[in-house]
């Protein structure tokens, strides 16, 4: 993800921009940016987790709506079948599991409503983590919260410990997060998000967008979905790790075919833009790729031949006209991983035919 900073500032920025768009959306930062500016905004990722995510930074529902529907859910689905074995045994009390199958399944049924979007991303958000002292933020047996441990290490690491799993009550944990998240949402501006690969998806938008503000899957990164295969349970999927990454970008393994992808975005993203739009793009690379993502960035533009005229580079996370930070930013990433993530926006200054080269010119 990257900080919700990130997205705002560029609605400072360009604020002439009404519709916003995301064609690799994540976790939908900047469509909450763009709604907390007042802009519209469509997302699209290819995953579905994120998707869900993303779908519930649109949405404006109160915490009771959510915590009733809970409870309706767990009600009516009391009978959803659990999954078995050592993992399901050891990650969730039982009566946890069940009531959690009984949310799966209910949402599976239930049509998207304002409602079950919010309750859906709240239990993504619950399911796994550490577990606390105090009163309990996560459902599972100790866990990472950002990433799902594979089956086998996590039952190993529980087993070692004698840590089993303790009851949690979904409805509890989901009530104590919908009342902090969900008391002072700003206001709806609309928009969607749109489950699908980035280019086709967007050819397929009718709408006009004036600002793009995203970042593609960072070049090296595999592990988008296998990580998150617990929340990918709960959304439908099967009960294990699916280790293919269907869609994502990441499986272009070369460096020339990752580049050809996001060109094919850039000039699908071109077509679906107004003369005049601005791209801004964050983009990294796994240290062990050992790749610039500056240069992969800035060829997959010149390659999209579709009128992106380079405007500005720089490190990311160095704030927009501020010189000093900039430094200070190369300074630390000097000391950190040398990842380099960049900062890289574009105007879109004519459409060319597919072939020409962009013009680039460094900022
Ligand atoms: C760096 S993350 C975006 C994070 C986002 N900015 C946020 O704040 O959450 C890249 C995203 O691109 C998605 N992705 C990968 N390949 C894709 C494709 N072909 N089409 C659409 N999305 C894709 C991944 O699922 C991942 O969510």
């Amino acid at each position: 993800m990257f900080p919700l900073d990130f997205p705002l500032q560029q609605m400072t920025k360009y604020s002439d921009a009404r519709r916003v768009l995301d064609p690799f959306c994540g976790r939908g930062t900047t469509l909450y940016a763009a709604r907390l500016a007042g802009r519209s905004a469509v997302g699209i990722d290819v995953n579905p987790v994120a998707g869900a995510i993303a779908q519930a930074k649109l949405a404006r529902v109160g915490p009771s709506s959510v915590v009733r529907l809970a409870r309706d859910l767990i009600r009516e689905y009391g009978d959803a079948s659990v999954p078995k074995g050592d993992f399901w045994d050891w990650a969730f009390h039982d009566q946890t599991l069940r009531e959690l199958a009984a949310l799966r399944e209910g949402l599976l049924r239930w049509q998207d409503t304002a409602t079950s979007v919010m309750l859906r991303a709240l239990i993504l958000g619950v399911l796994h983590g550490p577990r606390n002292k105090g009163l309990p933020s996560y459902l599972s047996n100790q866990m990472p919260r950002t990433y799902a441990s594979k089956p086998a290490y996590a039952v190993r690491f529980w087993r070692e410990r004698d840590l089993r799993p303790v009851h949690i009550d979904p409805v509890e944990v989901v009530a104590r997060r919908a009342e902090r998240m969900l008391r002072n949402l700003p206001p709806r501006t609309g928009g969607r998000v749109l489950l699908g690969d980035a280019a086709t998806t967007v050819a397929r938008l009718r709408r006009r967008f004036d600002l793009v503000v995203t970042s593609p899957p960072y070049y090296g990164m595999r592990t988008y979905v296998p990580d998150q295969w617990l929340r990918n349970w709960f959304l439908g999927g099967p009960p294990n790790v699916p280790y293919g990454t269907e869609g994502q970008l990441a499986t272009k393994r070369s460096q020339a075919a990752f580049v050809s992808a996001m060109a094919e975005v850039w000039r699908a993203v071109a077509e679906r833009c107004s003369p005049g739009a601005h791209l801004v793009v964050r983009f990294g690379a796994l240290p062990s790729a050992g790749v610039s993502p500056e240069k992969m960035l800035l060829a997959s533009l010149t390659e999209a031949g579709a009128g992106w005229l380079v405007r500005d580079v720089r490190p990311a996370g160095a704030a927009i006209g501020s010189r000093r930070q900039a430094e200070q930013f190369n300074r630390k990433q000097r000391m950190g991983p040398a990842v380099g993530d960049i900062d890289v926006t574009a105007e879109l200054i004519r459409r060319q035919r597919v072939g020409n080269s962009a013009t680039s010119r460094r900022g």
